[in-house]
């Protein structure tokens, strides 16, 4: 009897778990659209609030506590006061700016003790998302069949010109449209910048950047990656220009803080500004982005960050001076590194063919689909097959012009004098002070040794890389005088070059406006530089833009077919665009290789047991180490332990970094500022069994505000649970 019962009962237990491993985690869903497309599955994953909580235009919601910080990162509000949370690397440069050798706040941190100590940062910005509409009907009503792309694109335009002025909206507003679903809808959005908006407080860098490029893209991990910021406004609450009269923001949504924690398989949420991602490539397009693209700019960036890493092991001057270019360098070629790798490990491109498949089977079933859509995919795949070498081109030429900075220095010239000659040479005196005054920053960074070796190595792997007809007659040329010898070539070069050094610089542009544009095709760097770049606009850049608008059309037709065709078996999401999504998952680990098992938990132990006293990435703060001994960890310890940072399954991408990561009930309890290596392509191909995000727990942030930095004045102002 109890047998006969148990039977149907473990069936219906065992439904559900299965069930409960088929809720998508894919998808970078829009705020707005959430009722409709998710909020049922993210309530069967255990949301325990609606839609309406998360987005709504009639009263404050989530989205209204969530902004663009700075155009490059998201940032929350987590108090009445406009106090702002992101990431330590996302105010890196806000930090860096009011630091200096007195007052280091990278290394030591910096906590302002009142509001008068907080600092302003000219430039940066905060945005909110007052309201999002969809505009597609409007947009698209002069498109005929049949159009040219060109043509197309210019009826939309007009029509989106006369929806933005003609959107209701607050004179302190701005509207911006945005296409969606490669360019099949349109979506207005009407928003609030701020720009009065101050250093409130960083940790050391020892724990903002702990692992610093070691740990970049790792897990497990255990940096405390966050900084504070407070947006301020006018006396009328409205956007102000910096004075010292504004005030703090009330915020219409002020995020409530859970110090609750989480635990496996719980839900989250992940709010933010995502870059970008080319989710509905077809085949041949993630084979062309691993097997050429990632592996070309891997192959360029490999051989200038060993050079650098030479340099920087030996002489600590360099070392200072490479630091965060290093940084910059290092953080994509890793990203790319651990993108083809994961779609080879999960067979990324075999999956899209399976898909492909059942895509065509199922076009097959509908004449007026078939009749529609028939070809569209074997001619996108088609084109990828053409751009290709283009593609591989243009990616060894910007590698090879930001790499080798001498080759980055002569662009800016070429485009400085370009400027001259459009706003007329009158000009030139005060356009040449602006220009040397921006390149004096650069040069205190750079190093001509350092730079000469990494054009050895680089100018052999552009020659070897680009087929000599898309390099260009000029190229060819220079490349045969030096006998192909690339260390001939850039000995010439920073011999003989008026770029490599400010005081050189100067004098070259001291001279008057025709002298220097003739001089460009006599200074050997220059001459160089032009040669390429006459190569790149002839050969590479004309076919390539060309090969990319008949892209962009089949991809739109594409994405709208797999819409149709494949819409019973898929919800679609939109490609990311820098504009707010949110994203829902699972606190969980993964199993990034055959018998490895990773948990979804670091503590302060972890950071320990990383601990190397006086390494610049593993170093770990006296006052840290003393707080981890005496286990003095107030409310933000569990069972004696500081929880530190945690995955889940959201899917992210660039852009969220900053993003807040909520609980069921919408509860800031982390920050995201990561992926795992083995899931960084999840840009092009997401694989709920291995792509994480990562998150630093709210309450590590908190423990490091409050007992770490004893500012307890921060602690005050939030709601905490
Ligand atoms: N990988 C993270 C993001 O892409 C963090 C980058 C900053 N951290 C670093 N160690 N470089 O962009
Ligand atoms: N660190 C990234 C950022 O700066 C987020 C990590 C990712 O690419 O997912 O936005």
């Amino acid at each position: 009897m109890l047998q006969r019962i148990m039977k149907p009962v473990l069936l219906v237990v065992l439904l559900l778990v299965l069930a409960r491993h088929t809720y998508a985690t894919e998808g970078m869903w829009l705020p707005q659209l959430l009722s409709g497309l998710n909020e049922k599955e993210m309530k069967g994953m255990g949301m325990k609030i609606a839609a309406a909580d998360i987005y709504s235009i009639n009263k404050g919601s989530l989205k209204d506590a969530i902004v663009s910080f700075g155009g490059f990162c998201t940032a929350e509000v987590i108090s009445e006061q406009g106090l702002l949370l992101t990431n330590h690397h996302c105010g890196y440069d806000a930090i860096q700016k009011h630091s200096s050798l007195q007052n280091n706040f990278l290394e030591n941190g910096f906590w302002a003790k009142s509001a008068v100590e907080e600092l302003p940062n000219p430039g940066l910005f905060a945005t909110f998302i007052v309201r999002i509409d969809d505009v597609t009907k409007a947009a698209l009503q002069d498109v005929k069949p049949g159009m040219s792309e060109r043509e197309r694109q210019s009826a939309i335009d007009r029509r989106l010109n006369e929806i933005r002025q003609q959107a209701r909206h607050e004179s302190w507003q701005e509207t911006m449209i945005k296409p969606f679903y490669e360019g099949n809808q349109y979506f207005l959005f009407v928003t609030e910048t701020y720009r009065d908006v101050r250093l409130v407080g960083a940790p050391p860098s020892s724990i903002g950047k702990f692992g610093s490029d070691t740990d970049n893209w790792v897990w497990p991990r255990h940096t405390g990656d966050f900084s504070m910021f407070r947006i301020y406004a006018g006396k009328d609450g409205r956007p102000a220009p910096y004075s010292k009269d504004n005030v703090p923001l009330k915020p219409r949504y002020a995020l409530t803080i859970s110090l609750k924690g989480v635990k496996q398989n719980d839900f989250t949420m992940v709010m933010g500004f995502p870059g970008r991602t080319s989710e509905y490539l077809p085949s041949e397009g993630v084979k062309q982005t691993v097997d050429v693209l990632d592996a070309a700019k891997v192959e360029m960036r490999d051989a200038a960050l060993k050079i650098m890493d030479g340099y920087m092991r030996k002489d600590p001057q360099i070392k200072i001076q490479y630091a965060a270019k290093f940084a910059g360098t290092a953080n994509y070629w890793k990203k790319w590194m651990g993108e083809m790798q994961g779609v080879k490990q999960t067979n990324g491109v075999g999956k899209k063919l399976q898909y492909e498949d059942t895509y065509r089977q199922q076009l097959e079933t509908n004449p007026v689909w078939k009749q529609q859509y028939g070809g569209v995919l074997d001619s996108l795949n088609g084109y990828y097959q053409q751009i290709q070498p283009y593609a591989q081109a243009r990616d060894y030429y910007s590698e090879l012009v930001r790499n080798v900075e001498l080759f980055t220095v002569g662009d800016r010239l070429i485009s400085f004098l370009n400027d001259v000659h459009e706003r007329g040479e009158a000009q030139y005196e005060t356009m040449r002070q602006q220009f040397l005054v921006s390149m004096q920053g650069f040069y205190q960074n750079y190093n001509a040794g350092v730079d000469h070796d990494v054009a050895v190595s680089l100018i052999a792997l552009y020659a070897k890389g680009v087929p000599a007809q898309l390099a260009g007659a000029e190229f060819a040329q220079i490349w045969q005088e030096n006998n192909k010898n690339s260390r001939a070539l850039s000995d010439k070069l920073y011999a003989a070059s008026g770029l490599t050094s400010m005081d050189k610089l100067t004098a070259f542009v001291q001279q008057p406006y025709n002298t220097v544009v003739a001089q460009m095709w006599k200074d050997p760097a220059t001459r160089l530089v032009m040669a390429m770049r006459k190569g790149y606009v002839d050969n590479i850049s004309r076919p390539l833009a060309d090969l990319q608008s008949n892209i962009n059309n089949l991809q739109r037709i594409y994405m709208q077919a797999q819409m149709d065709v494949m819409g019973s078996k898929k919800v679609f999401y939109p490609d990311a665009n820098s504009t707010l999504r949110v994203t829902y998952g699972k606190v969980d680990g993964y199993n990034p290789r055959d018998a490895i098992h990773y948990d979804f938990y670091t503590y302060l132990d972890g950071v320990m047991e990383k601990y190397i006293p006086g390494d610049y990435e593993f170093d770990v703060p006296a006052r840290l180490i003393e707080l981890y001994k005496k286990k003095d960890y107030g409310r933000y310890g569990v069972n004696g332990r500081m929880p530190v940072c945690f995955i889940a399954s959201n899917h992210t991408t660039g852009g969220n970094s900053g993003s807040p990561a909520l609980d069921a009930y919408g509860r800031l309890i982390g920050l995201n500022f990561d992926r795992t290596w083995e899931g960084t392509m999840s840009d092009i191909n997401f694989d709920p069994a291995i792509c994480r995000n990562i998150m630093v727990d709210i309450r590590y942030v908190l423990f490091i505000v409050d007992k770490y930095a004893g500012c307890t004045r921060l602690i005050d102002e939030m709601k905490l649970l």
